[in-house]
């Protein structure tokens, strides 16, 4: 069993280095692209807080597909360039939204969410998906957010053997 150590200060950087240090022990040993996905997703969800919904979508032809997640149902194909995911992976740059109603073409999946941060995926230099969070409130993310979850995905893409298609 996972039990998160949150014992840091919520938000912080010795947080993050914490959670970095705890995600690299959870995917030890663990390569399987779906697997730890879905690890990683449900690792966010328990370990910040004041979220309600984190997960992939991957790129296939031109448009985004929803991956594994933890949340509410969500839309299942988002075209590049369209709403706060699309625009993650048209402009190949971290999109930090502190209050979603005001991002012209967001898209509502969760009528809740109302900030949202979104890190393109890339394996060299060819985008393969992006990370998803969304917050029920305005201006959840920091920088230092922004930071440290670039850096956890980074360690999950170090663990995990990126397949696209089979
Ligand atoms: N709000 C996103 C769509 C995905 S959901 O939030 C899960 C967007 O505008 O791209």
């Amino acid at each position: 069993m996972f039990t998160p150590d949150t014992s840091f200060s919520e938000s912080s950087e010795h947080y993050y280095q914490s959670l970095n240090e705890q995600l690299a022990a959870l995917l030890a040993g663990e390569t399987d692209f779906i697997c730890n996905a879905a690890q990683f997703s449900a690792f966010i969800m328990q370990t910040l807080n004041d979220l309600n919904w984190a997960g992939f979508y991957f790129a296939r032809d031109n448009e985004l597909v929803l991956g594994p997640y933890v949340g509410k149902v969500a839309c299942t194909r988002i075209p590049f360039g369209r709403g706060v995911c699309g625009k993650a992976a048209m402009t190949a740059t971290t999109q930090r939204i502190a209050n979603v109603h005001e991002f012209e073409g967001h898209i509502a999946c969760d009528a809740a969410s109302a900030s949202e941060l979104v890190v393109p995926l890339f394996v060299g230099e060819k985008l393969f998906g992006v990370f998803d969070i969304d917050s029920p409130s305005v201006d959840r993310f920091s920088e230092i957010d922004q930071a440290g979850i670039e850096a956890l995905l980074a360690t999950f893409l170090q663990a995990t053997t990126i397949q696209w298609s089979i």
